[in-house]
């Protein structure tokens, strides 16, 4: 049988494992959504997605198994992300990954989840190229790297204030749309509404840094004065802001290091809008767009399942006291 393993996915609000073979075919992907938990909220509540994550996990790893066609003993590991999240959501695909790798007798790799949203465009194309401009734009991060080689990054810039997914969430928290706000603000920016309120675009000129908070506050200073506001209007001037503002840093990028493919990961690489644009960047500049499938831009046990092979086969398994780290980032070099 061709060699597979297990992962699993607990940092945030999605409960998701998935079973990938070592070329990286996934095998089955279950992602099992918080969102209508934490939707009256405006945003994740910790205490109740580890709750949540100790009621799904089992029937999800048991799906998972399942739906591939596989028996835990049978495959070689069992991976889980270690790191960046909520420490008490981590805890839980922890512990399960390690009773699972102990019952099984099979090793336990813990991922860094942001190698795993950078991991996730081997799930669109295994021609991945180097050197790699990728860009991470997710809830908890907006940070541009430079990937030399795989798993060796060089940070160009990152945010000062708000990821680019959470200034999509608080906007929409504001306008009373509900969580999370990255589909719902694509949609209402979609449906016929214009850039025409000429939001400020943050640091434009400013290197490789971000910024949104200052953006978001100029979207709720606008609605605050203007009751009659279109909310088609404010989400499609909201999301052209945004856009622009991630468009010209990729530029900038690839007009100084002209790398042979341009990777952009993480939550917001579901978003139409940056899809598009970023192919047509990409065309312009002769450069392979690398991206993950839509459904797999969010997060999910695939993307860890990939970037655990790339671990497994440099590092070895994780010592068995690996525990969770909330603050984990990516290794600079
Ligand atoms: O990668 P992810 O699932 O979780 C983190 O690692 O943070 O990213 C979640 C973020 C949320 O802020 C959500 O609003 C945003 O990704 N998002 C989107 C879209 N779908 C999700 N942003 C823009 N357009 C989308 N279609
Ligand atoms: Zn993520």
């Amino acid at each position: 049988m061709t060699r597979a393993l297990l992962a699993i996915e607990t940092s945030c609000d999605e409960t998701a494992a998935a079973v990938v073979d070592a070329d990286f075919g996934v095998r089955s992907s279950i992602v099992a959504s918080q969102v209508e938990l934490h939707a009256g909220f405006g945003g994740v509540v910790p205490e109740l997605a580890s709750r949540a994550h100790i009621e799904t996990i089992t029937p999800i790893v048991a799906r998972a198994l399942e739906e591939a066609g596989v028996a835990g003993p049978d495959l070689e590991a069992v991976a889980v992300t270690s790191g960046p999240g909520l420490v008490g959501a981590l805890l839980v695909g922890i512990a399960t990954a390690k009773a699972l790798g102990l019952g099984w007798g099979i090793p336990v790799v813990g991922v860094n989840h942001l190698e795993g949203h950078l991991a996730s465009v081997y799930l669109a194309d295994r021609d991945v190229r180097f050197p790699q401009t990728a860009l991470l734009v997710s809830g908890g991060h907006c940070m541009l790297t430079r990937a030399t080689e795989p798993g060796h990054y060089e940070l160009l810039g990152e945010t000062v204030d708000d990821s680019i997914g959470e200034a999509y969430d608080k906007v929409a928290r504001f306008l009373g749309l509900g969580y999370p706000g990255g589909p719902v603000l694509d949609r209402l920016a979609g449906a016929g509404g214009e850039d025409r309120l000429g939001f400020p675009r943050p640091m434009l000129s400013d290197g490789y840094t971000f910024s949104f908070s200052g953006l978001k506050t100029a979207v709720v200073n606008y609605v605050r004065s203007n009751p009659a506001f279109e909310v088609e209007e404010v989400a499609a001037s909201f999301v052209a802001a945004c856009m622009d503002v991630l468009i010209a840093k990729l530029r900038r990028a690839l007009e100084e290091f002209g790398d042979p493919a341009l990777a952009i990961v993480g939550g917001v690489a579901a978003s139409p809008v940056l899809r598009e644009r970023a192919q047509a960047l990409a065309e312009e500049y002769g450069t392979r767009l690398l991206i993950p499938p839509q459904k797999m831009a969010t997060d999910n046990a695939a993307m860890i399942g990939v970037a655990a092979w790339h671990k497994l086969a440099v590092f070895g398994p994780s010592a068995p006291s690996f525990g969770p780290e909330p603050d984990l980032r990516l290794q600079f070099s």
